[in-house]
């Protein structure tokens, strides 16, 4: 298939190799992926999995050694102008000026992108919605909880409408009621339309908000399909996926393998 002929928005990764430098095992392994347009994927997997080289392969930062990467039609390689395009990056790290206020964070986005003073400040008040953060707009930053911050960097980088949005673990270090909320601000995001990788190391996070799940160990996919079908995979009806731990998924699976 042509690249152009692939629907706006999917994620196409094949046979994905990446060995850093003195390290003892490649962090990616030949990983495929698939997503299609406007789904969302939860790409699960525990510390040093390989869930950010993959994120940081996607967003162009970093080189593969091999393999096929395709964002919304574009080649990694070929086209990384055209997938920087296309993607929006919520990093670990938010992005934000601690001094100005969520609203001038969003309008001085807005602005940088090329936007009007109207369009901008329209932009802001759609995304300060869709963040929950109406009644906060014009607090600075630098007053804001951990939660609050993440959901401003999360619609900051849907200012330019990206037709794919990367998240590297959306919720790691906040409590449970934070955590809530910025799920609610993903599931208002990909209302409408955006597809979505997002990378976890919580099971009952890609249970609410994925479509579809990629389970990744040590570099490797381990198993991929919905949140049920995973549920199933794992071969206990009473193992709710939120209430277990991603070892016991991880041993599941590895032990199902070693059956078969
Ligand atoms: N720049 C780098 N140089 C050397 N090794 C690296 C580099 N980046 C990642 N690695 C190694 O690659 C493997 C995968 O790391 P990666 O950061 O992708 O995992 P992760 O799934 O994102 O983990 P975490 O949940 O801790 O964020 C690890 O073994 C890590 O040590
Ligand atoms: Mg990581």
């Amino acid at each position: 298939m042509r690249s152009h002929e692939r629907p706006r928005g999917s994620i196409s990764v094949r046979g994905v190799w990446k060995s850093f430098p003195g390290a003892d095992r490649p962090a990616l392994d030949g990983v495929d992926l698939r997503v299609d347009a406007g789904r969302v994927c939860a790409l699960l997997g525990a510390n040093g999995a390989g869930k950010t080289t993959l994120v940081r392969i996607l967003t162009t930062l970093t080189r593969k050694d091999a393999g096929t990467v395709i964002v919304d039609g574009a080649d990694v390689d070929r086209d990384p102008a055209g997938v920087r395009a296309s993607i929006g990056v919520v990093g670990q790290y938010a992005a934000l000026d601690e001094v100005l206020s969520a609203r001038e964070n969003l309008e001085l986005f807005a602005r940088l992108v090329g936007l009007n003073r109207a369009d901008a400040r329209a932009r802001t008040d759609e995304l300060l919605d869709q963040a929950g953060l109406c009644e906060h707009g014009g607090r600075r930053v630098s007053g804001f909880s951990g939660g609050m911050r993440r959901r401003l960097d999360l619609v900051t980088s849907m200012i330019t409408r990206p037709s794919v949005l990367l998240i590297d673990e959306p919720t790691t270090g906040l409590d449970p009621v934070a955590r809530r909320t910025i799920w609610d601000a993903v599931r208002a995001l990909v209302a409408d339309g955006t597809t979505v990788l997002l990378t976890t190391q919580y099971l009952e996070e890609a249970d609410e908000l994925a479509d579809d799940v990629v389970i990744l160990r040590d570099g490797s996919v381990l198993a991929t399909g919905t949140p049920k079908e995973l549920k199933a995979l794992v071969g206990e009806p009473r193992m709710e996926m939120r209430e277990s731990t991603l070892e016991d998924v991880y041993l599941h699976l590895h032990e199902r393998g070693n059956a078969a």
